[in-house]
């Protein structure tokens, strides 16, 4: 069994250390991975229930397991370390790298194993280093402090998720997606270099040019081949100033088209540099949106009877930035008007702001104390995000936004926005719908359950959004994605599967990484507990 085998492990770990403590006491017969390394190690080692209580649940509160131990690395060759113990041993134990936990399906949790705490990692010094064009920084970065890192040499990564307190391994395991990705793909086409630890143990970098094969297995790849430990991100000149743009509309048909006409523009024509968009279903727009510093009060009540007199069951928020700096701010109201002049929002409701590019880019922060402090932050999750393919947006959008979702009003968010399908390797792990269209949506039902019935529904309605695309054949991929059985990932990655099974018996043929994300189920691993079927 892993649990016993893993169990020999810590008291091995146990004795060895008593042994050290007494110094005079022999080594205990067998069983020790190794000299002093694992000396270091023992100490690294946390088995008491506060520590592995912390690492049995994530940002979703919807999936509860415990490991039996949580690891504190100091070093790559901790974490090398360990993995190398588990699959020397006549029954590995699943190993987990943990960011931030901010999954929200259970996938940073190791039931009856090791959670690896990458934080610990960043508690050693030079942990972001900046050159010219890139930087690296350790995959336990958080993408603020990368970004604070980089801005004292006046340079920036060019691809962002919405929020920052996200790791850099964590967000690369994924895809990393926001509203840059339309002009710079998201934050995964923008890494030159990769340090993995791989699920047999080895320390490997990799880029395009070297050890290919496991870079673009990583990248997207749902923590199934190995540990990012360090990764080269590519850096661009960072803007000073954003001209932060909010436009309303009513008509789903005009937004789409006007989302579509702004990321088909080059850097170099009058356009904007960020574009995403939000839906307000109507009764979320009177009551939502308080925590918004964007709109005044009264700026919401012409919201509201703007969705009573067109009688529109929601409302549509392109939000765009528009970046400049001291000499290109003469121009930054010029060029917006020139934008503004293509579009067919609703004439009058365009809102705007001027903040600075930190301000902009970990706006969400500003949400997240505002959520904290009404207590709705640390609460189930049931996000759903999916990538719709750009000729059935407007189906989903009738059959899903106002059809299944219609009568909602839970907390949160509806974010709707395209991107350009160019900007993504098909190389990597991450997956695209696969009508290769030369655009795709991605809609995030970014949703909270303030109670136990709420939950039920939101995960009711969540089958319901699958179910509906299911039948209209309407070919989407989660993001995030979340499958209880394998046949459901075979589809997800469709012809993908195959490679990925190889590069899985390469890189991790015990099967031990990331076991939360149930794709290679480890048979001896106890199944997570779900509060919803
Ligand atoms: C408020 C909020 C806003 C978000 N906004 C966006 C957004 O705009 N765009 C977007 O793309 N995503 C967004 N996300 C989702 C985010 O990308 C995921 O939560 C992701 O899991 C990153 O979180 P994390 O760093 O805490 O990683 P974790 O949740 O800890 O880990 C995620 C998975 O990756 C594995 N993993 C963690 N670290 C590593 C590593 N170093 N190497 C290999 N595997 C690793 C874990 O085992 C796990 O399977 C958002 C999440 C939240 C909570
Ligand atoms: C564990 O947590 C409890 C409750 O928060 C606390 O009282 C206790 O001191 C903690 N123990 C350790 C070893 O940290
Ligand atoms: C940063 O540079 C130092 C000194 O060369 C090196 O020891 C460290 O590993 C580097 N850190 C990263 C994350 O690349
Ligand atoms: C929108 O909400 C208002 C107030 O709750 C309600 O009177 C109106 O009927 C709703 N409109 C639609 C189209 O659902
Ligand atoms: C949606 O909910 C269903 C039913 O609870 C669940 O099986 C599925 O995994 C969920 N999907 C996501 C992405 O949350």
């Amino acid at each position: 069994m892993a649990r016993s085998c893993l169990a020999a492990f810590l008291l091995c770990m146990a004795s060895f250390l008593s042994a050290v403590a007494g110094q005079l006491r022999p080594m205990p017969a067998g069983g020790l991975p190794s000299d002093l390394v694992a000396l270091g190690m023992a100490s690294k080692i946390q088995t008491d229930r506060n520590s592995t209580a912390r690492a049995s649940s994530d940002f979703g509160r919807m999936v509860e397991a415990a490991p039996e131990a949580v690891l504190q690395p100091a070093t790559a060759a901790d974490i090398a370390e360990l993995i190398r113990f588990s699959t020397s041993s006549p029954v590995p134990f699943p190993v987990s790298p943990r960011g931030q936990g901010h999954s929200v399906r259970g996938q940073s949790l190791a039931p009856g194993g090791v959670v690896v705490d990458m934080r610990a990692l960043g508690r050693g010094d030079h942990r972001i280093n900046v050159s010219a064009d890139y930087v690296d920084a350790g995959g336990e970065q958080l993408w603020v402090d990368v970004l604070r890192g980089t801005l004292t040499h006046g340079l920036a990564p060019c691809a962002w998720t919405d929020y920052l307190r996200l790791t850099v391994g964590g967000t690369l395991s994924n895809a990393g997606i926001g509203g840059q990705a339309f002009r710079h793909g998201p934050q995964i086409a923008n890494v030159h270099e990769l340090d993995v630890v791989t699920g047999t143990g080895e320390m490997v970098t990799c880029s395009p040019h070297k050890r290919k094969d496991l870079f673009f297995a990583v990248l997207g790849g749902l923590g199934q081949f190995g540990i990012i430990t360090r990764a080269r991100i590519a850096l661009e000149p960072a803007p000073k100033q954003v001209r932060w743009v909010r436009l309303a509309y009513s008509d789903v048909v005009a937004f789409t088209r006007d989302q579509e006409l702004l990321i088909s523009k080059q850097a170099s024509e009058a356009g904007f540099d960020y574009v995403e968009g939000q839906v307000q279903l109507n009764r979320t727009l009177t009551e939502g949106p308080k925590s918004t510093p964007f709109f005044s009060e009264a700026d919401i009540n012409r919201l509201a009877s703007l969705a009573s007199e067109t009688g529109s069951r929601a409302i549509y928020f392109i939000e765009a930035a528009m970046y400049y700096d001291e000499t290109t701010a003469p121009y930054v109201d010029q060029k917006l008007e020139t934008v503004l002049a293509q579009l067919s929002f609703v004439p009058g409701f365009v809102f705007t702001k001027d903040v600075t590019y930190l301000q902009f880019l970990d706006r969400v922060r500003v949400e997240e104390v505002v959520l904290r402090s009404a207590g709705v932050w640390d609460v189930p999750h049931p996000w759903l995000n999916l990538f719709i393919p750009r000729s059935r947006i407007l189906d989903f959008d009738a059959g899903v936004l106002k059809g299944i979702l219609g009568g909602d009003n839970p907390v949160g968010l509806i974010l709707m926005y395209p991107m350009n399908t160019a900007k993504w390797n098909s190389q990597m792990t991450a997956v695209t719908p696969p009508t290769r269209e030369d655009v795709f949506y991605t809609v995030g039902l970014l949703r909270s359950a303030l109670s136990t019935n709420e939950l039920e529904r939101l995960q009711r309605e969540n089958q319901s959004v699958l179910a509906f695309c299911d039948k209209e054949g309407i070919e989407c991929k989660q993001y995030l994605p979340h499958y209880t059985c394998q046949d459901g990932w075979r589809r997800h990655f469709g012809p993908k599967w195959r490679k990925i099974t190889q590069l899985k018996a390469k890189y991790d043929p015990h099967a031990i990484m990331s076991p939360g994300q149930r794709i290679f189920q480890l048979p001896s691993v106890p199944t997570t507990s779900t509060t919803a079927a």
